[in-house]
């Protein structure tokens, strides 16, 4: 169904505006909530905004309450991806990502997968007494058990087989050089492409893995934390056809409406902060004519 918000991105609290849209509206929603304690995306201290909480519980439960509150809105075979990343305090990790992601699934959400965002290029830092963080969580959400997951969409490259891959044998075609059935002895035998063959070495490659390797986006404003193309570009092939509708309840720079407009989507975003909804709408308005309105 088209509605008046397809497209636009809209001012002021997710928790208010989200009342508007109708339930079983959106086919998926992709976003990055601002990170426990992290940064400041508004000047005033009491407008509402994500991530200024004065503890971890708080800020869970903030979370909590909004995807509750959007749980209606999105259709029944619908996906959430939420990207979300840690704060140490006191030299603690806090687990927040996981913590938020097992209060949702306690509220009723299905956690189908925790997807690892490996950063290869995350920033040297001067810490010497543990490892450099160089990670963060995409975690994907059903709202029932069936829902749409389009696997061929995001296929990633095979391991390609060669005299020195530690899986050379156990397989006629293993310790051949270049082995798959594709390029190897057997290649062009369609038997191999059936059943469990299939899933080892579909034409078009393995199914999604998840450790996902993806570098930092290049659009980096002075203090914002911008999402990659490629992370969005991921979850909205994985779980939307042309014409959908995307969600992303906390729009800062527009990447996910960015993204969507790019692979012939539409969106709908929510910003607290009026200066980021325009450097949004700035970002998106070139590629507004790609989002495919059916
Ligand atoms: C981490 S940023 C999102 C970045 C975005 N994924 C991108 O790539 O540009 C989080 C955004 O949520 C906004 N925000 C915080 N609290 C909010 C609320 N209650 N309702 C709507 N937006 C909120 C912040 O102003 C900030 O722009």
């Amino acid at each position: 169904m088209k509605s008046k918000h397809e497209n636009k991105i809209l001012l002021g609290d997710v928790r208010e505006v989200i009342k508007i849209f109708p339930d079983l509206h959106f086919q998926a929603i992709i976003t990055s909530p601002p990170y426990f304690g992290h940064r400041k995306y508004s000047e005033k201290s009491s407008s509402g905004e994500v991530g200024r909480e004065s503890n971890p519980e708080q800020y869970i439960e903030n979370i909590r309450q909004i995807f509750n509150g959007l749980r209606p809105k999105l259709k029944d075979n619908g996906l959430l991806w939420l990207n979300l990343g840690d704060t140490y305090r006191e030299k603690t990790l806090l687990g927040i990502p996981w913590r938020t992601a097992l209060a949702l699934q306690s509220d009723g959400w299905i956690l189908r997968s925790d997807i690892i965002w490996r950063k290869t290029n995350a920033m040297p830092s001067s810490i010497k007494d543990r490892p450099t963080t160089d990670h963060e969580y995409v975690f994907m959400f059903s709202k029932t058990p069936e829902y749409l997951y389009y696997a061929d969409a995001i296929r990633e490259p095979h391991v390609t087989f060669s005299d020195k891959s530690k899986m050379k044998g156990g397989r006629n075609h293993f310790g051949k050089r270049d082995g798959t059935p594709e390029n190897g002895k057997n290649g062009g035998n369609s038997n191999l492409h059936n059943g469990r063959w299939d899933q080892a070495f579909h034409p078009n490659g393995r199914n999604k893995r998840t450790v996902w390797d993806i570098s930092l986006g290049k659009f980096r404003d002075t203090h914002f934390a911008v999402y990659p193309e490629k992370l969005v570009e991921t979850c909205i092939l994985a779980s939307t056809k042309e014409g959908d509708l995307v969600f992303d309840p906390f729009m800062g720079s527009g990447t996910t409406a960015l993204v969507a407009c790019k692979l012939g989507r539409n969106f709908t975003g929510v910003e607290l902060v009026e200066k980021y909804k325009d450097m949004a709408e700035k970002r998106v308005s070139p590629y507004l004519k790609q989002a495919k309105l059916v």
